[in-house]
């Protein structure tokens, strides 16, 4: 494909993806997103609710403490003024980070990305993704631990972040800071007495210059506009010693797995859809990381990996006189690819020796088979199964019985066909297949098969089960069951719709 049809197809697919963003689909999958990592947590024995409402009953007067710490807030912004860009529904969260529940559940939420990332940990995972960085910090090694009298923990949250900071110097004083008021009184209640959480932003602190020996600023990044990181940036450098280190830990928009996402517009806009500035942060930050560093007037910069998808950045020294900006880059992804390989493949080993996830919903239907069958084909071949997407291309028109019928979705150019029906006594059975799965179809998987099972229960009623089986490619897993259990919800919901008696209704 030439550059400019390239780009086309990839403005085009943007586009699309932000009016399927603006569709009645996008609240469905946002919410089946909360719920599987809700799911997922629990999976690995975090009592998600039991610890919502155990943290929600630390205090009774939330509001009043978040009231109260807005109105002492001693630098800029002022009283109830926040930048445009942090007013942005983050995470699915309508008010985004100022929102009580984003505070309650931000731990678990980190909790259930770890459980998801590194199966192997369980409950653990966080944990161990979390040392990723502090190690990555040791292998760049060139600081004195001991040494360090104050350490600051930009964008702070509840405080997770600022008890590792402490954890790596524990002879320091540590401080977190973050804008949002919710997640600083939140936080207090959860971390210990030797960290403090303070109530500002990033870009203002009232740190005095060149007074700090850390700055840590963890999985920030990418909530920031490009004219907000730069801010930031000149922020740390200003309270930094000259001799102080900013360390980073962001996701890296070069290794293979973000790569592979920001390939594909279609699904980077769907996934970025509960980060408001993925893109941005991706386009401009990462692209440009090292030179913000310098602008923001520090000597030398070590890139290092902290997993196979976020580096760590570690900054310091001061530019000025004769001083040359100094970059190093010890970036080993496929080093730390294969190690993540190879912790998948341990944790398929033990628990799950299948590749195949399999997606089942099942329901009794007060009609014969043939009915629930006209539903399914009337689906393929003349309703699309009354989805909210675009109506797709029919490519082949199939035999009488429906197999051979396929699809084009455009775009993103995925290819779906009826290869099976079969009628077997009074029961019956549709199969189809996605025939080009992939990245650029926007569907990551390598193998997709739908059953839809109709069975006779001898009282001219059906039991009927739509199945499907797929293998998501890595670091899509998540994308493709909330896509696949939404949309195939949906359609399902259809033909059920469509095949029971309106008096017997109940959907
Ligand atoms: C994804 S969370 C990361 C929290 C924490 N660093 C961690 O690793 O768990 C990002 C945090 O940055 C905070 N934040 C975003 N913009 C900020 C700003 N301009 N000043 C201070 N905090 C900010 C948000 O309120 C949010 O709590």
């Amino acid at each position: 494909m030439s550059g400019l049809s390239a780009l086309t197809l990839l403005s085009f697919q943007g586009k699309v993806a932000k009016a399927l963003i603006n569709s009645p689909l996008y609240k469905p999958i946002s919410q089946r997103a909360k719920d599987t990592m809700k799911e997922t947590a629990e999976s690995a024995g975090i009592d998600w609710e039991g610890e919502k409402v155990r943290v929600r009953g630390l205090r009774r007067d939330w509001e009043e403490a978040v009231l109260a710490e807005t109105k002492s807030r001693s630098t800029s912004p002022s009283l109830y003024y926040y930048p445009d860009y942090y007013n942005k529904p983050f995470h699915t969260y309508t008010l985004g980070n100022l929102e009580f529940d984003a505070a309650f559940e931000q731990r678990l939420a980190s909790a259930a990305v770890g459980v998801r990332n590194y199966p192997q940990y369980g409950a653990g995972g966080e944990e161990y993704f979390r040392s990723t960085y502090f190690d990555a910090i040791d292998r760049v090694g060139d600081y004195e631990s001991s040494a360090v009298n104050l350490a600051v923990d930009f964008g702070c949250g509840t405080g997770m972040s600022t008890e590792d900071l402490k954890r790596a110097f524990p002879a320091a004083e540590v401080v977190g800071v973050d804008l949002s008021p919710h997640m600083v009184v939140v936080g207090r209640e959860l971390v210990s007495e030797e960290v403090t959480l303070r109530n500002m932003p990033m870009e203002s602190t009232d740190f005095e210059d060149e007074s700090v020996d850390v700055v840590s600023i963890q999985l920030v990044f990418h909530e920031l506009t490009l004219e907000a990181s730069r801010k930031v940036l000149k922020e740390a450098r200003r309270i930094l010693k000259p001799e102080g280190r900013l360390c980073v830990m962001e996701m890296d928009g070069k290794s293979p797995g973000f790569k592979k996402l920001r390939a594909n517009p279609f699904l980077f806009s769907i996934i970025g859809s509960t980060e408001p500035h993925l893109e941005e942060y991706f386009d401009q930050v990462d692209a440009g990381f090292s030179d913000l560093i310098e602008e923001a007037g520090f000597a030398n910069l070590t890139f290092e990996t902290a997993t196979s998808r976020h580096f760590c950045a570690v900054a310091s020294g001061k530019l000025g006189g004769l001083k040359e900006y100094e970059v190093r880059d010890n970036r080993d992804f496929e080093m730390m690819g294969r190690l993540d390989q190879h912790m998948k493949t341990m944790s398929k080993s033990t628990s799950d020796p299948s590749p195949i996830t399999t997606f089942k919903l099942t329901k009794r239907i007060p009609s014969p088979p043939s009915t629930v069958l006209k539903a399914c084909l009337d689906g393929w071949r003349v309703n699309n199964f009354n989805l909210p997407l675009l109506p797709p291309m029919i490519t082949n028109a199939g035999d009488d019985s429906g197999v051979g019928f396929e699809i084009l979705r455009l775009p993103p150019g995925l290819r779906e066909r009826i290869t099976e029906v079969k009628c077997d006594g009074g029961d019956l059975s549709v199969v189809y297949e996605v025939v080009n799965p992939g990245w650029w179809a926007a569907f990551p998987v390598s193998f997709h098969q739908g059953r839809m099972l109709m069975t006779d229960d001898g009282q001219g009623r059906t039991d009927f089960a739509w199945e499907v089986d797929y293998i998501p490619l890595p670091f899509a897993e998540m994308y493709v069951e909330l896509m696949t259990q939404v949309i195939v919800q949906k359609a399902f919901q259809s033909v059920v719709a469509a095949s029971t008696p309106a008096s017997d209704s109940d959907i």
